[in-house]
């Protein structure tokens, strides 16, 4: 069918068409924003003195699979697409790599992961048929021919499936291998995602040789009352560095990272933790919530996330799938559904406690044109349009509201603190996708609360209105014609949002910085660039 651009987004990862799976102006007026925009935003609260606390690579080619429809804008007779890139960026569509044509997979072609092997073996993929049973087994495919440098054509061995549903295992939740991995005397290592009634588990399973795969006795972990876990990742990460780690390190200075995602809620947890080979344990750290309220990759539209190693870069990728938002029945007209966020460089903050994340630096090639202001005030209600790398500096922190203990939520507390709830320091921050009267907009805002022992907490928020309706925050944000994806506390805390404007899209979307809180906000510097097109697909 007719595929309607209004909402296609410039450069986030997305298909032609179809499903993919996987929040009065005084001074500075720039006409509108150019679509799509990348911005950086800064906030430098001051006064306090003291610290106030907050896919696969192969041989030169990204490869991106996804589930996918070939025939419609939901979801159904799920496929693998390909489609390869060598910057992460700029994306050329092939044929779809795996897709059913046996009764191992006749179903559907699920999620799973691809494992480089040593030893220039090439890649092999793990995936999850839904076999003709209607059973979910995991298949290996390799790809038909090496030296394509596409890697276009894939074989199923006859030996598959190599992992079955055994008797202890529920065969309608077990599935989505994860990329595997090498212990001590070269024996792979894979887990595939499940559930015991209730609890959510990560199965392990063992192999000499990528072909015969036995169980083990226990699985690496799991997690009472959980639910399903969907594509669970498991990696190491250093210490103490932002270099990424190949998927079988081993040694002292890493700690390892689970993350699952919840069938039952749609979102997803990881925990920091260590892994113990030998046993074929993972524990997670006691700072890390083991009960999955614990941290999130992003609180916003984010799920059946991946990670990868890219040894050409030395660095962990991240990879989300975005789906809509809006209805199903938007989706039909529109054709398409889902997409995928930038990717993202993972890496463990100083703390050794939690991840951080930054927009991959192959995004600041599609930065065209740029426009600065710098020293403007917000005082309470004002607002100024604004193209925008912003600085905002928060002088005085005295009217910062008390922060409640009993707030353990920060989605909750959003959701009573909109951006035009006035407090003390803040709500401010940027109404971006915004329409000229601003009846249109979607917030991207801050507020400042303080604790007890004078440290501060701030909240960082989406808030989307379209139809009517620590001492330095760093605060990465994109905006797309429909998604805006925000990276606040220096990549601690993200949040992804799609958005469907009626009037805020090409030449109508403006932004505007604003100030609902008491207190004076500076505008130190706002800096933002247009972005190019890439490819894509
Ligand atoms: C995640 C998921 C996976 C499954 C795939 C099917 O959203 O449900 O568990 O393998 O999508 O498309």
């Amino acid at each position: 069918g007719e595929v309607q651009g209004k909402h296609r987004t410039g450069y986030h990862f997305q298909p032609l068409k179809n499903w993919i799976n996987g929040g009065s102006c005084r001074g500075l007026h720039f006409p509108h924003s150019p679509l799509p925009f990348q911005l950086r935003i800064q906030f430098i609260l001051r006064s306090y003195k003291s610290k106030l606390a907050g896919p696969m690579y192969y041989n030169g080619f990204y490869h991106l699979f996804y589930q996918y429809n070939p025939k419609g804008v939901v979801w159904g007779n799920i496929v693998w697409a390909h489609s390869i890139s060598t910057d992460l960026i700029n994306w050329t569509p092939l044929e779809h790599a795996i897709y059913p044509s046996k009764p191992l997979d006749i179903n559907g072609c699920w999620s799973g992961s691809a494992t480089i092997l040593p030893a220039g073996n090439g890649p092999a993929i793990l995936y999850t048929g839904i076999d003709a049973e209607n059973r979910q087994v995991q298949n290996v495919a390799f790809p038909k021919n090496l030296s394509d440098p596409y890697l276009r054509e894939w074989d199923k061995p006859d030996y598959n499936p190599v992992i079955v549903p055994d008797a202890g295992i529920n065969a309608s939740a077990f599935r989505d291998p994860t990329t595997a991995w090498t212990t001590a005397d070269g024996t792979w290592n894979v887990l595939v995602g499940g559930r015991r009634k209730h609890r959510g588990v990560a199965f392990l399973y063992r192999s000499p040789d990528f072909a015969n795969w036995t169980k083990a006795a226990r699985p690496l972990h799991s997690a009472p009352r959980t639910g399903m876990w969907e594509c669970p990742d498991f990696f190491p990460v250093a210490l103490g560095e932002k270099k990424g780690m190949d998927t079988s390190a081993t040694g002292d200075g890493l700690k390892h990272v689970l993350k699952v995602s919840l069938d039952k809620t749609r979102y997803e947890y990881y925990t920091v933790g260590r892994y113990y080979p030998r046993r074929g344990r993972y524990v997670p750290e006691k700072t890390s919530a083991d009960d999955h309220t614990g941290l999130r990759f992003d609180y916003g539209n984010f799920y059946a996330s991946k990670t990868f190693f890219d040894p050409a870069k030395g660095r962990r990728v991240l990879w989300g799938w975005s789906n809509e938002s809006d209805s199903k029945t938007s989706d039909v007209p529109k054709g398409w559904a889902g997409i995928q966020t930038i990717p993202r460089v993972v890496w463990l903050d100083e703390s050794g406690e939690q991840l951080v994340q930054w927009p991959v630096e192959e995004l600041e090639k599609l930065r065209g044109e740029k426009v600065e202001a710098h020293n403007v005030e917000l005082k309470k209600g004002e607002h100024h349009e604004a193209d925008v790398e912003a600085t905002f500096e928060v002088p005085a922190l005295d009217k910062a509201e008390q922060f409640d203990p009993s707030w353990r939520d920060p989605q909750v507390l959003c959701s009573q603190k909109g951006a035009d709830v006035s407090g003390g320091v803040g709500p401010f921050g940027l109404w971006v996708l915004a329409s000229a009267d601003r009846e249109e907009r979607t917030a991207v805002f801050f507020r400042v609360f303080k604790k007890d022992d004078g440290k501060l907490v701030v909240l960082m928020s989406h808030d989307v209105d379209v139809t009517n309706s620590p001492t330095v925050v760093n605060m990465f944000e994109q905006v797309d014609t429909s998604v805006v994806e925000s990276f606040g506390a220096g990549g601690k805390t993200c949040i992804t949002s799609h958005v469907y404007p009626l009037q805020a899209v090409g030449d109508g979307a403006h932004l505007y910085a604003f100030n609902n809180g008491e207190a004076t906000v500076n505008v130190l510097q706002l800096e933002m660039w247009s972005m190019k097109k890439p490819k894509m697909n």
